[in-house]
């Protein structure tokens, strides 16, 4: 079933579509094809939230955690904004302490009215949410179209990436899903984490990406799962990183990327993505904000998996690079599996 509603955000009218199919809920916002909430049950068969919303749909307009929605063209820090694309050296904006670049700057596709669109069958609904980006309103070279599907069948919830450019551009799109399994009752403290990952990169005094490190060197080793809050040791959150922020390379040795499971709900989430890299966020530098269910969004209240290309990319030349040829058609999968444990 699908529902469509109207919001005012000043002088905006925005979309919010929801979607039941199943045991899963899904709603989603036309501005930034934002999810405004993701409801799959607990063990005892109980529809919870188990994303971090806000409860003021104002809040999305400046949104500075970027929660829950699309990020585009790129995401992560770029050093100094400054990317070469053929040779030819091309300044982004600095909206990261006015220094470097961070996800796609004040371009970015959270804040952008996305077009939406349905199909519906008994075991799947395709929402998909379109862009047009003209090159004259962008730091990044290229005309682009820009798609982004939610498939929702039975227990899954797949983002399907796609764009084309009329210009060789840089792209690097990921959903910025903040999970809570708990259904926001409780911190994500108590929850296991898995990233089938042995390598991982470090990020420098100001959070750029710097060096790749074995995980174990880093205490970040999640090859089995771990409590989270064995990982958020005082080495890491008395850093001024402040918890887990990290690239995680992925081994691709499993056909499991990324897991997280909540022993009290018993939600357990399997994550799958064709990039080659998540980037993991335990929420460490979140505004002060209300959440849907009345609690404040707090350091380490919700956790990422943003599946995507290496972040600051220039600096990696070994790993693959967020370069989109002109004409060549960007596609990439990432599948979130929900059940019970
Ligand atoms: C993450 C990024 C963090 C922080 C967050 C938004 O993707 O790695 O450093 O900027 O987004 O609050």
């Amino acid at each position: 079933m699908i529902t469509r509603k109207q919001v005012q955000l000043k002088d905006k009218t925005l979309e919010e579509l929801t979607v039941k199919l199943d045991q899963i809920e899904l709603s989603i916002l036309n501005y930034g094809a934002t999810i405004t909430s993701l409801k799959t049950p607990n063990k005892d068969g109980q529809l919870e939230n188990i994303v971090l919303s806000y409860q003021d749909i104002k809040d999305y307009e400046h949104n500075a955690s970027y929660l829950n929605a699309i990020i585009g063209p790129t995401s992560g820090r770029i050093k100094d904004g400054r990317i070469q694309i053929n040779h030819q050296s091309i300044q982004l904006d600095q909206n990261f302490q006015d220094k470097h670049h961070l996800h796609g700057g004040k371009e970015c596709f959270a804040f952008q009215m996305f077009d939406l669109s349905y199909e519906e069958t008994k075991d799947l609904v395709k929402v998909h949410a379109s862009l047009k980006i003209d090159s004259e309103d962008s730091f990044y070279p290229g005309n682009k179209t820009i798609s982004i599907t939610y498939e929702i069948s039975p227990g899954k919830l797949s983002i399907l990436f796609q764009g084309e450019s009329d210009q060789d551009t840089y792209l690097n799109m990921t959903s910025h899903l903040y999970f809570n399994l708990s259904g926001g009752k409780e911190s994500i403290l108590a929850e296991e984490v898995m990233i089938q990952a042995d390598k991982v990169i470090d990020l420098d005094k100001e959070f750029l990406p710097s060096s790749i490190q074995p995980v174990e060197e880093m205490n970040l080793d999640m090859r089995k799962p771990v409590v989270i809050s064995d990982l958020l040791t005082d080495n890491l959150t008395h850093s001024h990183i402040k918890g887990i922020d990290h690239p995680f390379i992925l081994d691709k040795t499993d056909t499991i990327d990324a897991s997280l499971y909540d022993k009290k709900s018993g939600r357990f989430m399997q994550v799958t993505t064709s990039y080659p890299v998540i980037v993991c966020y335990s929420h460490n530098y979140p505004e002060d904000k209300l959440l849907t269910n009345h609690t404040r969004n707090e350091p380490h209240q919700g956790i990422c998996f943003e599946a995507q290309y290496t972040p600051n990319p220039e600096v990696f030349p070994t790993l693959d690079q967020p370069l989109l040829k002109k004409g060549q058609l960007y596609q990439e999968r990432t599948t979130f599996h929900f059940s019970i444990k």
